[in-house]
């Protein structure tokens, strides 16, 4: 029996199986909205096998894209933008849909990776990014403003009017971004955050904001749907954030009603130094784990079945999720079932691609269950 194809309940939400697709911004939006690529990415990811997919870091407000080809759900036009796109995902995939909300804070305003990600300036379409501390990601990068009561207000409301939002679209969980160097995990982290006020300082005041924005996401998404939350377990950096610090957020979202933490590490300083390697960044995720209990996503080059399963079956964690794996092979969470003996959902216009050795692979009767 494959611990991988074990099913898991999350809140209201049952998986199948404990295989995630990995947000993954595709820098492909207009004006924030939605379009062709993203129904081609969408419902292609849908049909991987995962029990979750994750759609990409979407941003609450425009400013806080990471890129102008960002997506975003702030307004009718994003909203309206994924409604066709997740009907078709819903009508031919049996996946959960998750979305990843995001504010990049002061990493915003920057070029797409393929066009070389460094900032945009103002004079060239760039807008002013705001963060915790008014201290630039990079040397020479024009400074974001330091957030003031206002502007924390105005950030948490956006929030929340996207968490209802995605809750009309019929968005099945969301996953509150508080990793890789973007606003929340500034706040989080003594690199970014500088602020002399009740939201920098100590631990308990640089967690004070995204554990605000937590709570708001929470009470604004239906109670049967899960809110989980990626963090960076390290800033890879000295004198950074750190795992010990994770643990302690962790424990502040056990306790305020999260149901997943997905442990990534990174991202908020040029100086990080990371150690690579396969699963490279599971040991964080079996640390908040055995800590404190709360149901665990770990992420970072997992690429093999044999691997996740381990993962899995060794209470590491309790899901993995995968992002490049999944773009080089979609039908990943296939190819693990019939490695591990596990089953997926098909629909039935593939199934007669099931290989003669792999009777048990689709598991039909439960297509079109949701
Ligand atoms: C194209 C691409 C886009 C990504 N976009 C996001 C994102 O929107 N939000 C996020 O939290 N991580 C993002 N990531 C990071 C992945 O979700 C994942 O954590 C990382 O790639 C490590 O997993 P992997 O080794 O399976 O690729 C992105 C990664 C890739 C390759």
């Amino acid at each position: 029996m494959s611990a991988l194809f074990t099913p898991i309940k999350l809140r209201g939400l049952e998986l199948a199986n404990r295989i995630v697709v990995s947000p993954m911004c595709q820098y492909s939006a207009e004006n924030g909205a939605a379009n062709d690529w993203h129904f081609t990415h969408i419902n292609t990811l849908a049909l991987s096998g995962a029990a979750m997919f994750c759609i990409e870091a979407t941003h609450v407000e425009p400013i806080g894209r990471i890129t102008p080809g960002c997506l975003g759900l702030w307004d009718d036009m994003t909203e309206a933008a994924l409604q066709p796109i997740l009907a078709s995902a819903r009508k031919h995939a049996n996946t959960a849909i998750a979305m990843q909300l995001a504010h990049a804070g002061r990493k915003g305003s920057s070029h797409k990776p393929w066009d070389g990600g460094q900032q945009i300036p103002l004079a060239e379409g760039g807008w002013q990014t705001v963060a915790p501390s008014a201290l630039p990601h990079k040397e020479g990068e024009l400074a974001p403003e330091a957030l003031d009561g206002a502007g924390l207000a105005r950030i948490r409301d956006a929030f929340v009017s996207a968490a209802q939002r995605a809750a009309r679209l019929g968005i099945d969980a969301i996953e509150v971004h508080g990793a890789h160097g973007y606003l929340l995990h500034q706040f989080l982290s003594p690199i970014a955050n500088q602020r002399s006020d009740s939201y920098g300082g100590s631990l308990e005041n640089r967690m004070r904001f995204p554990l605000e924005v937590f709570d708001a996401v929470r009470a604004a998404f239906p109670a049967d749907r899960p809110v989980g939350v990626r963090v960076s377990a390290t800033d890879w950096v000295e004198g950074g954030w750190d795992v010990e610090q994770t643990i302690a957020l962790a424990h502040e979202l056990k306790r305020r009603g999260a149901d997943w933490i997905d442990v990534s590490s990174g991202g908020v300083s040029p100086l990080q130094k990371i150690t690579l390697g396969p699963g490279y960044q599971v040991p964080f995720a079996a640390a908040v784990k055995q800590a404190t209990g709360l149901p665990t996503m770990a992420v970072g080059l997992i690429t093999q079945a044999q691997q996740a399963e381990e993962i899995v079956a060794s209470g590491k964690a309790d899901l993995v999720a995968l992002a490049r794996g999944m773009l080089y092979d979609p039908r990943w969470g296939w190819h693990a079932a019939a490695e591990l003996g596990g089953q997926v959902a098909a629909p039935p216009q593939y199934w007669r691609s099931q290989p003669s050795t792999q009777k048990e692979l689709f598991g039909r009767t439960t297509f079109g269950a949701r």
